[in-house]
C-alpha cells in the first residue's frame, strides 16, 4: 500500500488527527506533558505495559518504550480495536465509573464490548481485547511533516 503524508504543524497539545492508511484510520495525537507523565503511573493496570506481545505485528521495535512513539509527545496509532475492529474514541472524563479502570488517566474506550487503552494505545488489563492498539510504521521526514507506511 502506498504510504501517506501528514502535516502535523497545525496539531496543538491535546488534540487529534485522523488520517487514512490502507483503509485503516490512523490517530495522531499530541499528548500533553500531563498526559504523558501519566502514562507511567499506570503500568501495572495494563496487560502489555512495554508492548512485548507480537512486537513485530503490532509495534515496531523503535516505539516499544512507554509513550510507544518516537517523539515522546507524538501518538501514530492505528484507531482500530484489536478485539473485534470497532473503533474506540477518546475518553477523558474522570470520576469513578463501573467501566473504567481504576485512577483512569483519560484515553481510549472501545464501544463495542468496553475494552480501554491509555494515551499510548495500550490495553488495560482484564478486557476483551488481547493487545495494544497497532502502531504503524512511521517517520518524520521534517518537524511538521510525518509519513505513514
Ligand atoms: Fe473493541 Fe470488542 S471490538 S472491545
Amino acid at each position: 500500500g502506498a504510504a501517506v503524508e501528514a502535516d502535523i504543524s497545525a496539531l496543538k497539545p491535546g488534540e487529534m488527527m485522523t488520517v487514512e492508511w490502507r483503509g485503516k484510520p490512523v490517530w495522531i495525537m499530541k499528548r500533553t506533558p500531563e498526559q504523558l507523565a501519566a502514562l507511567k503511573k499506570i503500568d501495572p493496570q495494563l496487560a502489555d505495559p512495554n508492548s512485548e506481545r507480537k512486537p513485530a505485528e503490532l509495534t515496531p521495535e523503535y516505539c516499544r518504550n512507554t509513550h510507544r512513539s518516537i517523539k515522546p509527545e507524538l501518538l501514530v496509532a492505528v484507531g482500530i480495536c484489536t478485539h473485534l475492529g470497532c473503533s474506540p474514541s477518546t475518553k477523558f472524563q474522570s470520576g469513578p465509573q463501573a467501566s473504567l479502570p481504576d485512577d483512569w488517566p483519560g484515553g481510549f474506550l472501545c464501544p463495542c464490548h468496553g475494552s480501554t487503552f491509555d494515551l499510548a494505545g495500550r490495553v488495560f488489563k482484564n478486557k476483551p481485547a488481547p493487545d495494544n492498539l497497532e502502531i504503524p510504521p512511521h517517520m518524520y521526514l521534517s518537524d511538521s511533516k510525518l509519513l505513514i507506511g
